[in-house]
């Protein structure tokens, strides 16, 4: 089928390449004028693994372009994916004037023929039916220009109104495993009230849903839910908001844990065998973050205030999050005392592994409240450190290495739990630093290595 992608970012430039890789015919479109020319070479403006390998196949077999015009995908797509950004306005709502300024263009540039137009974005509930309107206003612009350009052009103008439906197509792939997840996924969830649209999807996605890409191909077919566009746009919150809760539950439990001298990690254990409960996403830590459950939990807390609903649960998964982040700065204090003048090490900077993204991460916080005490920050990152991506971070030095990371440090603190942080020279790094603290902000590395390499060990909950 032939697929339009406007925005390329984690979301928009993996569905794509995806889409491509199993036999679509896909123009990406992003206003970004340097990422798409690193994407018509080949290269990947994101690290994801395994992005890169797609996007060249798919670029060697023609089935992927990159654009900056936006009417050249409107033309070629049959399906049209707004898949822009949806960042956090300081209000928690979310700033949806990039899906805004998408849809417009979608009217402006339709030029005949049926398209099935999808919001993968993360939108407020409620935004099928405002996207609609939005491509009706693009379409309304297009006739008035067209109408000053004079009655000849005027009359090539089809009637677009019946031409088109909206579909809500909410994306759940996690960053780090974005491919893997596009290609297993565990539901597919389309929202709308055309039969003709949703058969397109279903189309679309047959050889996803029939396992034909899967890392385990002899799974039962993949389950599609077909809803209305405001019950597709709740699944997404919901989600996010329900795995979000679930980490701020686990995080309270370990700091009472803390205090009552039990292990996290063996309760974690124990509760997630419990099918009714399940063991994923049971890893406490010094909270969520990422551009994903920050936003979205916030954006579903204002919708239900708009429409006079306090959600305190999800207030207070929020509230323990925010409370979470700074759990490595208590446990700093009580190990060095005074911070002011101390040097403390972060080994790790992104929100999670696998990825470059820094966006909510944790470890923004941690930089900005020891700077604020007075201490120095020093990081090694294997991506950031590597790629000297440097967005959004100031007040910490980054360092090429774990081993320079370590030299001088009063304390280290594990803020990322990427694999190779568990073959580090731990005897070596201990010995560089003046005092040999370490903080496992993930509870990733074995408390009785750390102590046998000279550390005094701090875990989270254990
Ligand atoms: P992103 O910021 O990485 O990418 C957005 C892209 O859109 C950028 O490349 C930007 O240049 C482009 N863009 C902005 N305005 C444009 C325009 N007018 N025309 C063309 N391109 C334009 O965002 P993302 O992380 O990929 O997220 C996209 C959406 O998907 C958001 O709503 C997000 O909530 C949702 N989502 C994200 C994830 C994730 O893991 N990142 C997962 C599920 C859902
Ligand atoms: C999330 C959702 O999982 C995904 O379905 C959605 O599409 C986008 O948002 P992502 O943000 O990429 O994905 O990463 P995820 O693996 O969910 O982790 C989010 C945050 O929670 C990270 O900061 C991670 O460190 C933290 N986390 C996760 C925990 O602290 N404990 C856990 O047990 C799991």
């Amino acid at each position: 089928m032939r697929v339009c992608v406007i925005g390329t970012g984690y979301v928009g430039l993996v569905t794509g390449a995806c889409l491509a890789h199993i036999g679509h015919s896909v123009i990406c479109v992003d206003n970004n004028e340097e990422k798409v020319k690193l994407m018509k070479s080949g290269q990947s403006p994101i690290f994801e693994p395994g992005l890169s390998e797609i996007m060249q196949s798919a670029i060697q077999s023609g089935n992927i372009e990159f654009t900056t015009d936006i009417s050249a995908g409107v033309s070629h797509g049959e399906i049209l994916f707004i898949a822009v950004g949806t960042p956090p306005l300081p209000t928690g709502e979310s700033d949806t004037r990039y899906v805004e300024a998408v849809a417009r263009g979608i009217g402006a540039n339709l030029d005949g023929g049926y398209k099935v137009i999808v919001n993968k974005s993360t939108v407020p509930i409620g935004s099928g039916d405002w996207v609609r309107m939005l491509v009706m206003d693009g379409i309304a612009e297009q006739k008035t220009l067209v109408t000053a350009g004079g009655a000849a052009s005027q009359e090539k103008l089809p009637e677009y109104a019946s031409e088109f439906d909206v579909v809500s197509n909410p994306e759940f792939l996690r960053e780090g495993s974005a491919v893997y997840d596009t290609f297993n996924p565990d539901r597919i969830v389309l929202g709308g009230n055309s039969p003709r649209a949703i058969d397109m999807m279903k189309e679309l996605y047959a050889p996803i849903v029939e396992r034909n890409f899967a890392s385990d191909k002899s799974l039962p077919q993949v389950p599609v839910l077909a809803t209305d566009l405001s019950s597709a746009e709740m699944i997404k919150y919901a989600a996010n908001a329900f795995l979000a809760t679930k980490i701020s539950f686990i995080n309270e439990v370990a700091n009472i844990c803390d205090r009552v001298g039990a292990d996290i990690t063996q309760v974690a254990k124990g509760i997630g065998l419990d099918s009714r409960i399940g063991s994923k996403f049971l890893q406490a830590g010094i909270g969520w973050g990422g551009s994903c459950f920050p936003k979205d939990v916030s954006a579903l807390v204002h919708t239900a205030d708009d429409y006079g609903y306090e959600a305190q649960l999800l207030k207070a998964a929020v509230s323990v999050n925010e409370r979470q982040r700074l759990i490595a700065l208590e446990k700093l204090q009580q190990a060095l005392k005074i911070l002011k003048g101390k040097t403390v090490g972060l080994l790790g900077l992104t929100f999670k592994p696998d990825t470059d993204d820094l966006r909510d991460a944790p470890a923004l916080n941690l930089i900005e409240q020891l700077n604020r005490l007075g201490a120095k920050v020093k990081a090694y990152d294997p991506i950031i450190s590597q790629t000297g991506m440097r967005h959004g971070l100031s007040g910490v030095l980054v360092e090429t290495d774990a081993e320079r990371l370590a030299d001088g440090c009063d304390a280290l603190v594990l803020v990322t739990e990427w694999e190779q942080f568990s073959n580090l020279d731990y005897a070596k790094m201990a010995k560089l630093m003046s005092h040999a603290v370490m903080i496992d902000g993930r509870n990733f590395l074995d408390p009785e290595t750390m102590v046998r390499a000279g550390f005094q060990y701090i875990g989270v909950g254990r």
